[in-house]
C-alpha cells in the first residue's frame, strides 16, 4: 500500500477528550511503516503532547519551545541566513526519529498570548517537509479548534473518535459539520467508535450522518495495561484485537483515497 503515484497521504485525527485519538494515531504510524516499510511523518498536534511517549520516543524539542530560541533572535533570519535556510533549520530542530517514524511535537507555548506564531511554524513545517513522505499523520487536540487553526486543512481521510457515549458522539458530528462548514479540503471523513467490547459492533452509518464511513475499534486490555506501566505502544502484538482493527481501518480507508 502506497500513498499513491508518489503523492503523499495525509491521515488527521480528531474527536473529544480521552476518546483514544492518540492511541489511534501510534498505531496507525507503527502500522502503515510495518506494512509499507516507509518512514512516516507524525505530527503531535496537541499542546498537551503525549503521542511521542506512545510511539516510544524520548520527549525533545518541541515547536513551542524552538518559538523561545526564535524570540531571542527576534523571529526573523539571522543575518546572512535565508527565510529558507532558517526554516529548515527550525525543522531540524523540531524533528525526532524514532523506529519508522519522524516526529514533529507542538508543544506548549511559553507566556500569555495566543498560539499564533506556533500554529503557523507547525503549518508551514508540514507545508514544507510533507512531499518528502509517503504518509503524514496528524494527531490533533482534543475539539475542533484545530479545524481553524488548519493545521487539518488538506487531509485524504480525518478519523474522528468517539466511544459509546453521547456527549463524544454529538461531538464527532459537530466537527464533521464544521470541517464541511469551513470548506476544509478533507477527502473522507470516518467516525471509529472505540472501547467495543468484544463482539460489540459500530452503529449503522445511518445513525451518524456526515461521515463517509463508520468503523468499530475495539477494547484492549494490553493497551490499559501498558498505559498503567507508562509503556509505549511499540511492543504491542499485532494479534492486539485493537491493533489489528487500526490496521484493517487504515488499509480500507486508505485504499479508498480518492484520486
Ligand atoms: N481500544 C482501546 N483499548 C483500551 N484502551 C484504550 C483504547 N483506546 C484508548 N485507550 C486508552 O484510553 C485512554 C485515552 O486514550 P488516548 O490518550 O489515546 O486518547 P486521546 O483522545 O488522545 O486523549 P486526549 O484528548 O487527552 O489527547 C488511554 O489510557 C488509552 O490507553
Ligand atoms: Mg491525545
Amino acid at each position: 500500500m502506497r500513498g499513491g503515484e508518489g503523492l503523499t497521504f495525509t491521515i488527521a485525527v480528531a474527536g473529544k477528550g480521552g476518546v483514544g485519538k492518540s492511541t489511534f494515531a501510534a498505531l496507525a504510524v507503527r502500522h502503515l511503516h510495518e506494512k509499507t516499510g516507509s518512514v512516516v511523518l507524525a505530527v503531535d498536534a496537541d499542546p498537551n503532547s503525549n503521542l511521542g511517549a506512545k510511539l516510544g520516543i524520548e520527549p525533545g524539542k518541541t515547536v513551542g519551545g524552538i518559538r523561545e530560541e526564535l524570540m531571542s533572535l527576534g523571529e526573523e533570519p539571522p543575518k546572512g541566513m535565508s527565510k529558507q535556510e532558517f526554516l529548515d533549520y527550525q525543522i531540524r530542530l523540531a524533528l525526532k526519529e524514532g523506529n519508522g517514524v519522524d516526529l514533529i511535537t507542538m508543544g506548549r507555548q511559553e507566556g500569555p498570548g495566543c498560539y499564533c506564531f506556533v500554529n503557523n511554524v507547525l503549518r508551514q513545517i508540514i507545508d514544507s517537509i510533507s512531499s518528502k513522505y509517503d504518509y503524514v499523520l496528524i494527531d490533533n487536540e482534543a475539539g475542533m479548534e484545530h479545524l481553524s487553526r488548519r493545521t487539518t486543512r488538506s487531509s485524504n481521510v480525518m478519523f474522528v473518535l468517539c466511544d459509546k457515549s453521547k456527549s463524544s458522539i454529538e461531538a464527532a458530528k459537530r466537527i464533521a459539520v464544521l470541517a464541511k462548514e469551513m470548506n476544509l479540503s478533507i477527502g473522507r471523513k470516518i467516525i471509529v467508535f472505540n472501547m467495543l467490547d468484544r463482539n460489540g459492533d459500530a452503529p449503522s452509518a445511518d445513525t451518524v450522518p456526515g461521515f463517509d464511513g463508520v468503523h468499530a475499534l475495539h477494547k484492549s486490555e494490553a493497551i490499559q495495561a501498558k498505559m498503567q506501566e507508562d509503556e509505549s505502544l511499540v511492543n504491542l502484538s499485532r494479534e492486539d484485537p485493537a491493533f489489528r482493527d487500526v490496521a484493517r481501518i487504515v488499509d480500507i480507508e486508505s485504499r479508498s483515497k480518492p484520486s
